[in-house]
């Protein structure tokens, strides 16, 4: 039995967990910042870390406590080493250094990503997973499709370009006066909309596996708010979205329901052509936008493959998936040095622990 006590702060939410042997949940505590991020309709880097610091201590003892182990009985400390907010991974890593220094535990640096991969494992019951599989990993920061050959092995086949899925639903949410962040809200909005009141563009429907969502947010924002005069254009360039006035003849709900329809038709189309293409067994879809039941029921009827998704509490951001793909990083024989830095720009792939 492998016992690792996970750490996130790579965004806005201060999360650990204690799992055992990457399956099962011993406990998993998440403390969301989203109220303090509501009010600047995004998450203030600045904000966030100092909101890590004050968070971390209570949120790793509660994890701790909540699993009724002890610091002596965990076999490893794991926290997030990247990709995300530089100043947010520095508090969870400080901190899983510390723990690690006082217990005499080894630590575990780990890829935000593969911690979104392994959310998939955390599934009840279990299913063995019969490799390569497809994976989509669609969150506010990354939008990426990877075949996973084997546990850690990644071949990137594609990814946005410009913003990341879950940044399009939080951008659009915005334009449309929804609360931070847009993705449930405007899925909420949506249910009660016509996904064919708007045509929106299917950006990039080419034979690469690559995404493209700005041009989406741009035809959304033209459809939905009044043309500025020249007067009020003056120095209104940077977040333009958050200061365009919303037209009062526009259905929010048929926005959001023709939006998501754009979003999801676009992941699902090359998902599914990519699983066939490598011969994937399955698709597996994670990261926050992997919530969203419009995408789930489109990639269910759209291949024949069979789809999986994490449960709802693990499709955002938690300890629990960086522990877990942490086991199976321990069981490779990744020990990282104490010393270890920050990797805010970390990618998935083969590479991806190559020196460590
Ligand atoms: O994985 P995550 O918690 O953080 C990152 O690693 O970025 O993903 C957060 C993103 C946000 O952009 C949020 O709007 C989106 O996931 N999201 C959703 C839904 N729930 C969360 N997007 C669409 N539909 C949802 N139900
Ligand atoms: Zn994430």
């Amino acid at each position: 039995m492998v016992t690792i006590l996970g750490i996130e702060s790579s965004c806005d939410e201060t999360a650990a967990a204690v799992v055992i042997d990457g399956r099962i949940i011993g406990s998993n505590v998440v403390a969301s910042q989203i109220d303090l991020h509501a009010e600047f309709g995004g998450v203030f880097p600045e904000v966030a870390s100092r909101a890590h610091a004050e968070a971390i201590s209570a949120v790793v003892e509660q994890a701790i406590e909540a699993a009724g182990v002890g610091f002596h009985q965990l076999d490893a400390i794991a926290v997030t080493r990247g990709p995300g907010l530089v100043g947010s991974l520095l508090v969870g890593i400080n901190y899983a250094k510390g723990v690690a220094m006082m217990t005499d535990k080894p630590l575990l640096g780990i890829n935000h990503l593969e911690g979104h991969v392994y959310s998939l494992w955390l599934t009840q019951p279990f299913r063995e997973v019969d490799f390569p599989v497809l994976v989509l990993i669609v969150s506010g920061g990354h939008t990426e499709l990877l075949l996973m050959r084997n546990h850690g092995e990644y071949e990137r086949l594609g990814g946005t370009l410009d913003d990341a899925a879950g940044e399009a639903f939080d951008k659009v949410g915005r334009l449309l006066d929804l609360p931070f962040p847009g993705g449930p809200h405007i899925e909420r909005a949506g249910r009660r909309g016509n996904v064919k009141s708007f045509d929106f563009p299917r950006a990039k429907r080419d034979s690469s596996y690559d995404f493209s969502f700005s041009g989406l947010k741009t035809a959304v924002m033209r459809e939905v708010t009044v043309q500025p005069s020249a007067a009020t254009r003056k120095g209104r360039k940077k977040g333009a979205e958050k200061h365009a006035q919303l037209r009062s003849d526009i259905s929010i709900n048929d926005v959001a329901a023709s939006f998501q329809a754009a979003v999801t038709d676009i992941l699902v189309e090359k998902a599914a052509r990519a699983a066939q293409e490598y011969g994937a067994t399955e698709i597996f879809i994670a990261g926050g936008v992997s919530a969203n039941q419009m995408l789930r029921q489109k990639m269910r009827q759209e291949t024949e493959l069979p789809v999986r998704y994490p449960p709802l509490n693990l499709c955002t951001d938690n300890a629990a998936m960086i522990a877990a793909a942490a086991h199976y990083r321990w069981e490779m024989g990744l020990r990282t040095s104490l010393s270890f830095d920050v990797r805010p720009m970390w990618a998935l792939n083969n590479e991806t622990y190559h020196d460590d």
